[in-house]
């Protein structure tokens, strides 16, 4: 099973659909598209006053963004409206506590992605227009996850397992699909170094016996299946009960090797990505989201190979990435 990367088509054709009653309203909705941030525009109006039983005043939130809970309203800097639009926020916040409500000026949009957890754009000192494409909001990849989660649980019903990381990339996702699951488990992991001359080895080996046991191996990302395809034998020689792959990313595409995969988080076209876990030179893990960087991000660090990557013209074996990352791996 698997998810394709969908375009945030709900949006975007929400977006055609709309009349925006402002320029900073369309621009609005545009930023939350590149980030892959769901949103209705205008959909619910609150009662604000009433005179004989009949409502006098209203107020429209320009924005609602589901998956946070929040209506936003924004603002020009005009101070005759400002002032007009806090006393509305703050009447609406009264009559309905339960409603999140953040007013926004132009300038404060990245108040909205702090908030999210974005800030670590700063943190991985990429600035907002390095990014090419977010290709997967958190939101995106933590349904999935949770989808995941559900269904391995289900598969294993009766019997506990051994999760199984390749490191680094595994990080958060392990950590995320662990918590999804329902079923006994332990966790153990495993990293590779791989050398041009050597080829692939294990570096750091798993601490338990997995001898006997279901094993769940867990990977970032498969990519031309060479990496997936050592672990695999490897771990087979140790004669586990059952052995069965999840990668939360699949670029089915760059196969030089069948490997098999029983679950899969997003199938993903041929194009370098990072963040949520994934690197380039050990960098942008921390970013939230995964998202594909402009060229000139790869190019400023003195190495265009994982832009050749990306056309598809790096030679086998996930190459590329591996003379890149000098000693390191995964
Ligand atoms: P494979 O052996 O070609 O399947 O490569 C798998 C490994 O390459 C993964 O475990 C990652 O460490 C790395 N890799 C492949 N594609 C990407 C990518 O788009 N971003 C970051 N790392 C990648």
């Amino acid at each position: 099973m698997t998810a394709e990367v969908q375009p945030v088509r709900s949006s975007q054709e929400e977006q055609r659909r709309v009349r925006f009653a402002h320029p900073a309203e369309e621009e609005f909705a545009a930023f939350l598209d590149f980030y892959r941030i769901a949103w209705e525009y205008e959909p619910r109006t609150f009662p604000l006053r009433w005179e004989n039983g009949r409502v006098v005043e209203q107020f429209t939130p320009d924005f609602y963004l589901p998956e946070q809970d929040l209506f936003v309203e924004l603002t020009t800097m005009k101070q005759s409206l400002v002032t007009r639009k806090h006393r509305k926020v703050r009447r609406l916040k009264e009559l309905y506590p339960h409603v999140n409500i953040v007013l926004l000026y132009r300038k404060d949009y990245h108040e909205i992605l702090s908030r999210f957890g974005y800030g670590s754009v700063d943190i991985t000192s990429l600035r907002p227009d390095q990014i090419e494409r977010v290709l997967l909001s958190p939101s995106e990849i933590q349904r999935r996850v949770a989808e995941l989660g559900k269904q391995i649980s289900e598969d294993y019903a009766g019997r506990s397992l051994v999760l199984v990381g390749v490191l680094k990339g595994i990080t958060f996702f392990l950590a995320d699909l662990a918590r999804a699951i329902t079923r006994p488990l332990a966790i153990d992991y495993l990293q590779l170094s791989r050398d041009l001359h050597e080829g692939v080895a294990i570096r750091k080996d798993l601490d338990l016996d997995i001898r006997g046991k279901h094993v769940l191996l867990v990977e970032d990302i498969v990519n031309t299946g060479l990496t997936l395809d050592f672990i695999l034998r490897t771990l087979r020689e140790r004669e586990p009960a059952s052995l069965e792959v999840c990668a939360l990313l699949d670029k089915a595409e760059r196969r030089l090797v069948p490997v098999p995969v029983k679950y899969v988080g997003f199938t993903l076209p041929n194009e370098f990505v990072v963040g949520y876990g994934l690197d380039y030179r050990e960098l942008y893990r921390n970013l939230p989201f995964i998202c594909v960087l402009k060229r000139e991000v790869y190019e400023s660090n003195g190495n265009g190979q994982v832009a050749q990557e990306e056309e598809g013209t790096a030679a086998v074996a996930g190459s590329s990435r591996l003379e890149s990352v000098a000693a390191g791996a995964g």
